[in-house]
């Protein structure tokens, strides 16, 4: 597969990369690259048991976050995480040297030695619709993420966004729907009324151009992409500093691993002003 780039033109210029090249992902550090999508060629056979095994709920791991941590102190949490007995030693193994692969990716974009560490096996809910992720303030803003199994990740084309502030609008009021069907629910009434109202405004995407253009970001691929510095969360910032994405609301559930850096490597610190002086 070819690089391909989607680019919104104009001052606001923002692009994703579709790549089958994995070191294509470095270029995430890219003022204007909002995210890097690499989808392998072919994901390797061990993927299909561990997709199998996390779907029967066989294989779980229980939610993870490591918030500053090493390469070995990860490689450590990974051996006792990942349970003997569920998949083969060798499919186990398979497993862990790839999610250590994606510490050596994060590592080789930033030359970073401590990490931020989220994983996790759970079903998708209806809690989170489309999102921004976000960082500590002046904090690396590029992560990782993989999904190892599911329906793959949806996101929004920057050239699709009308605007962020718009985008925030659709966010914020989702929220709200969201926190007032907890309280229903903790008080024991009916939520559907309020399910319905979530659904229509996730169906309704005020925040794109063309609403019913979904891009997906297919299971197995690793995405390198812009999470925004917590300071400018809600703010009308350019598109290039937030990747907008949805993971699946249904279905069996999926194993992710999602990685950061909580801080500079001493001769990056330079990308720290860099970050957020838009
Ligand atoms: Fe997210």
């Amino acid at each position: 597969m070819a690089t391909q780039r989607t680019t919104a033109g104009g001052a606001d210029a923002a692009t994703v990369i579709d790549t089958a090249d994995r070191s294509e992902l470095k270029l995430v550090i890219e003022e204007n690259v909002q995210a890097v999508i690499f989808t392998p060629p072919a994901l390797p056979g061990w993927f299909d048991e561990v997709a199998h095994s996390v779907e029967t709920g066989d294989f779980q791991i229980a939610r993870t976050v490591l918030p500053n941590a090493n390469y070995q102190e990860i490689e450590r949490t990974l051996e006792l995480r990942i349970s003997t007995g569920v998949l083969s030693a060798e499919v186990r193994e398979c497993l862990k040297q790839d999610m250590m692969a994606l510490v050596d990716d994060l590592r080789g974009i930033y030359g970073v030695s401590r990490f931020m560490l989220r994983c996790f096996t759970e079903a998708p809910t209806h809690d989170c619709g489309y999102h921004v992720d976000t960082v500590p303030p002046a904090a690396p803003t590029c992560g990782l993420l993989r999904v190892y199994n599911g329906q793959g990740t949806e996101y929004a084309d920057p050239r699709n966004v009308t605007s962020m502030l718009e985008f925030y609008r659709y966010l914020a009021h989702r929220e709200r729907l969201v926190r007032e069907r907890r309280e229903m629910q903790r008080a024991g009434h009916s939520s559907a009324a309020l399910d319905l109202e979530i659904d229509a405004l996730d169906k309704e995407r005020a925040f794109l151009t063309r609403p019913r253009e979904v891009n997906i970001a297919p299971a197995g691929a690793i995405i390198a992409f812009k999470h925004v510095d917590i300071r400018q969360h809600w703010a009308n910032h350019p598109k290039s500093q937030a990747w907008i994405h949805c993971s699946p609301m249904s279905g069996k559930a999926r194993l992710v691993v999602n990685l950061t850096a909580p801080g500079w490597a001493r001769s990056d610190r330079r990308q720290a002003t860099r970050g957020i002086s838009h």
